[in-house]
């Protein structure tokens, strides 16, 4: 149950880091105004199973259309929900829409929130792990 701190001022826009908290991988993102700005669109909204995060996969600071608690970093346990296996990050570069996650298992996407989209296996949003931040560029896990 220790909690882990990570530096992010070396984190560039667009791109993820991963960290390990009690045996789980972590993926923090740092999230372009346009890609926040897609999160809210009713587009992408109608293709989410849970676009509210209904299901209380996050802590009650997390339960917002960003699902962290700074819009700009996206912190996510890296477990998909369907059988358990590390989905990979999906930056976008050539295609926007597909910025997100996909499971390699058995084809779950998750949004850049971790909201899993509808027809996947993956019945769940990715969790939240507890965070806070300690500073504008530093955040502590756990
Ligand atoms: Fe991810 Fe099955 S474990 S889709």
């Amino acid at each position: 149950n220790v909690p882990i701190d990570v530096d992010l001022s070396t984190l560039a826009v667009g791109q993820q880091v991963a960290v390990v908290w009690r045996s789980n991988p972590i993926f923090i993102t740092r999230r372009s105004p346009q890609a926040l700005e897609k999160l809210k669109t009713p587009e992408l909204r109608a293709r989410l199973r849970d676009p509210d995060s209904k299901a209380l996969q996050q802590p009650p600071y997390a339960t917002n259309w960003h699902r962290s608690l700074s819009p700009e970093y996206g912190v996510l346990v890296g477990v998909c929900t369907h059988l358990g296996c590390v989905p990979a990050y999906a930056s976008g570069a050539t295609d926007p829409m597909r910025r997100g996650y996909a499971c390699p298992c058995h084809g779950s996407k998750f949004d850049l929130a971790g909201r899993v989209f509808t027809g996947v296996p993956a019945p769940y949003n990715l969790p939240v792990p507890p965070h806070r931040m300690l500073s504008p560029n530093h955040l502590r896990i756990g």
